[in-house]
């Protein structure tokens, strides 16, 4: 971190905050992604004077031209992580030095300026301190945090922006699935892709989220919970869910997980169980599942648990997988045992249960 990226965010609070009982019934059965705290923050940007104007302010609706570019040509980037209540009273983040780095990756992707480390770690600091009371006690609750930014240029040109909005806002949240922790279902779909070689499949943009709705929604219609791509060259090999990586466990105790060849999203979860999978002794390969390969394993016994990882997510054990030429189960189609081990052994890090080997916990 150089010491010239500080900045100094002037704090507005809200002056008609949501009241206590009213904020105690909201965190009673949060959801996800529906309900979010007093405030949000907001950093400009524009080329020439680089990122200006760091606030703290009341959450609310942010005027914008019609003309503003990202309207048009979507030219947006996001992050995704959470911060958790510690038994000892204090407040958690999980590695948010890699969601700074993976968001300075998408923004060179999508041809936006980068954001200072410092900058996006102090404003995830500014809201956890000013909506600390935010943050759900529940056992299985977290404060999603959702960093983004945006092309604010007003603009129909076609060509990077020249101004930019940088936002940070909270929203308490409870499990991702409504069913809590039991394994989902996944579809295979057979019509669309999500990211060719060369795309943007390693950006966390949202136009890979809009391009996604409709296969979900084709998940939805045949019952399931995600929908899981296939990759686009050979419509063969596994690459990732709509919002997870996936792992398969093997009879012999190791993972195995697709790599990262561009296409999937360099997910944060990923990378710490295969960190914590290897420090246990466990063997991990990076490389292409087929779903054939899925499939017969499956059915002979060599793929003995199957999960889904991300934020979000954390860890959910993938019970179904249904596509057009048939449908089936891993093992028992259950939560496996290794699947609830690594799950385990992460959420108590994550929540300063447990020892942190790595220093991904990151005190507020
Ligand atoms: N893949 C996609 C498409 C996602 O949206 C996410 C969620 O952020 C992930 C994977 C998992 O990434 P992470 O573990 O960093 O949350
Ligand atoms: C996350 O896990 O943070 C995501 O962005 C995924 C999305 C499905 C909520």
């Amino acid at each position: 971190m150089s010491g010239g990226d500080h900045l100094d965010f002037e704090i507005r609070p809200n002056p008609a905050p949501v009241s206590d009982a009213d904020r105690a019934a909201l965190l009673a059965s949060p959801g996800f992604g529906r309900i979010f705290t007093d405030h949000m923050v907001t950093v400009r940007y524009a080329d020439g004077k680089g990122w200006y104007e760091p606030r703290v302010e009341a959450r609310g609706p942010i005027p914008m031209d019609p003309a503003s570019a990202v309207l048009h040509y979507a030219q947006e980037i996001f992050e995704g992580l959470k911060a958790y209540t510690t038994p000892d009273g204090g407040v958690a983040m999980f590695r948010p030095d890699a969601n700074a780095n993976r968001f300075n990756q998408s923004a060179a992707r999508m041809a936006m300026p980068a954001l200072p480390v410092e900058t996006f770690l102090q404003s995830l600091h500014e809201i956890i301190k000013i909506d600390r009371n935010w943050i759900p006690e529940d056992p299985e609750g977290s404060l999603y945090l959702r960093p983004f930014a945006y092309a604010s240029e007003v603009f129909l040109g076609v060509r990077p922006a020249n101004e930019y909005l940088y936002l940070v806002i909270a929203s308490p949240v409870g499990p991702y699935f409504s069913g809590g922790v039991k394994p989902v279902s996944i579809w295979v779909t057979p019509d669309f892709t999500r990211a060719a070689p060369g795309g943007t499949g390693a950006a966390k943009c949202g136009g890979n989220y809009a391009a996604g709705l409709s296969a979900q929604a084709e998940a939805s219609e045949h019952g399931c919970d995600q929908v899981v791509y296939l990759d686009a060259v050979e419509r063969k090999y596994i690459d990732e869910l709509g919002g997870m990586n996936v792992f398969l466990v093997l009879d012999d105790g190791s993972l195995i997980t697709p790599p990262l060849t561009g296409t999937i999203l360099p997910g944060i979860t990923r990378d710490s169980v295969i960190k914590l999978a290897e420090r246990a002794g466990r063997k991990v390969e990076e490389r292409p599942i087929s779903l054939q390969e899925w499939r017969e394993g499956a059915a002979s016994g060599r793929v003995r648990e199957a999960f889904a990882c991300g934020t979000a997510a954390v860890i959910t054990p993938i019970g179904t997988i249904k596509s057009e030429d048939g449908d089936f189960t891993v093992a028992d189609g259950g939560s496996g045992e290794v699947t609830m081990a690594i799950r385990k052994e992460l959420v108590d890090i994550q929540r300063g249960r447990a020892e942190d080997p790595f220093g991904w916990v990151h005190r507020v």
